[in-house]
């Protein structure tokens, strides 16, 4: 893919739509060239309530990204995410046809063998796979099969699913805003390409994407995806909690928790406090600062300990070594790695930045910006031409899946 060429990913999210348009580099790196946000409108936890809405938003986001980029694009990454998906690794296994060596058929069979096993009751379907590893003749973390000797042919599988006319909806909606959907990442996915390290990746970490109505959990170890998740709860709910409590609007609700939230009242001094406007639109009140940090705290607690329960059902909890990486708007009030932290047994914690970007950086480095990012890197990186130096960066299980999504018929 020449450097003229351009990709976009669009994060539909519950509170915000964001296009990126970039364009890819022969380094590896992408050149944000183009960045729409605008607030969504017709979703709820990631799922479509009013279509005419979110067609408009979507298209208005998308219109801002091409004016500032110069350009129009016809077809982007869009993630996938909400309540609905849940994941399974799974094994699949083929006896490899008579022959020299294993053929793409072999493959193909043992991955669909896998894909035959994942549990799916009537309305769902596979919205995103992952290759993890191969094993030939019992012998595992073979990365590239294809060519070797072997009768026997195990394949481990991630498989994510989710409800079908869910994600239908949302890929309707981008269709209808003009934009073709080139390829459904499911957004955790998309988040962690911009902002983990091969290293974590390796060594084990645990992503958590704190966004409006949901928030997403992903785990990798040894290089590749293990556990994704989705739970219930996100930022939204601390606005709504401080609104309910101190019987203010939303709205206002929204603006106090962003411009004074903290997460750890013990650091907030007794007497700072600020005026909000009550409910009723008349009368204002002085609200001690210490008093919102205090709604904000439990709400971020019950997150936490509802990741870490999702973690530790799914039996990965005790390999994520290198922590934590948070991600998400409600990733941003000050004290939330600290709360993260005590929730989760001391573990490292960061709140992640997009890697390996150039161009309007500044325009790109909040973390509700990543998911929009990750979808653009990987528009670019699976088109891209890219140097086998380049790909030596990728770990050898992403080029597995990589390679994978290019060959497989999308799920
Ligand atoms: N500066 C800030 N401080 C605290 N919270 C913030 C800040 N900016 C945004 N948020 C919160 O982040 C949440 C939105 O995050 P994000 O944009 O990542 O969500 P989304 O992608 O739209 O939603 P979802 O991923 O659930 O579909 C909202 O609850 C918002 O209040
Ligand atoms: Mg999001």
């Amino acid at each position: 893919m020449s450097e003229d060429s351009f990709v976009a990913g669009i994060d539909v999210g519950t509170t915000k739509i964001c296009t990126i348009i970039g364009r890819p580099h022969s380094d590896g790196r992408l050149e944000v060239v183009g960045v729409g946000l605008t607030p969504s409108a017709g979703l709820r936890r990631g799922i479509i309530v009013d279509r005419e809405d979110a067609i408009a938003t979507i298209g208005e986001s998308i219109e801002i990204a091409q004016r500032q980029a110069e350009t129009e694009i016809a077809r982007a990454h869009v993630g996938v995410t909400g309540a609905h998906i849940s994941s399974v690794n799974i094994t699949g296994r083929t006896n490899v046809a008579p022959g020299p060596a294993i053929s793409e058929n072999d493959v193909q069979r043992a991955v669909q063998s896998a894909r035959d096993a994942v549990p799916l009751p009537q309305d769902r379907e596979i919205i995103h796979e992952v290759v993890r590893s191969f094993t030939v003749d019992g012998e595992g973390d073979v990365t590239r099969p294809l060519g070797m000797s072997g009768r026997r042919l195990d394949v481990e599988l991630h498989a994510v699913t989710g409800t079908a006319n869910i994600v239908a909806n949302v890929e309707r909606c981008v269709a209808d805003a003009g934009v073709e959907v080139g390829r459904r990442v499911l957004e955790p996915i998309a988040t962690g390409t911009a902002i983990i390290t091969e290293a974590e990746r390796d060594l084990g970490v645990i992503l958590v994407d704190v966004g409006g109505g949901t928030s997403d959990v992903a785990v990798f170890i040894h290089g590749s995806i293990a556990h994704t998740s989705a739970i219930p709860v996100g930022g939204n709910h601390i606005t709504r909690d401080i609104a309910r409590l101190l019987r203010v609007g939303f709205d206002e609700a929204e603006k106090l928790k962003c411009r004074f939230g903290r997460a750890l009242p013990e650091g907030v001094p007794e007497d700072e406090s600020v005026q909000v406007m009550l409910a009723d639109g008349k009368r204002s009140e002085h609200v001690p600062l210490r008093l919102v940090a205090e709604i904000i705290e439990p709400r971020l607690e019950e997150i936490f300990t509802l990741v870490r329960g999702n973690v530790v059902r799914s039996g990965k909890y005790e390999q994520a070594s290198a922590g934590v990486v948070l991600s998400g708007g409600g990733s941003q009030l000050p004290g939330t790695t600290n709360i993260a932290s005590r929730v989760l047994d001391d573990l490292p914690t960061r709140v992640g930045m997009s890697r390996g970007i150039i161009g309007l950086v500044d325009a790109v480095s909040s973390p509700v910006h990543s998911t929009a990012v990750g979808l653009a890197m990987l528009a670019g990186q699976e088109g891209s031409t890219a140097q086998p130096e380049t790909m030596d960066d990728i770990g050898f299980v992403e080029r597995i899946a990589r390679w994978w999504e290019r060959i497989l018929p999308r799920a």
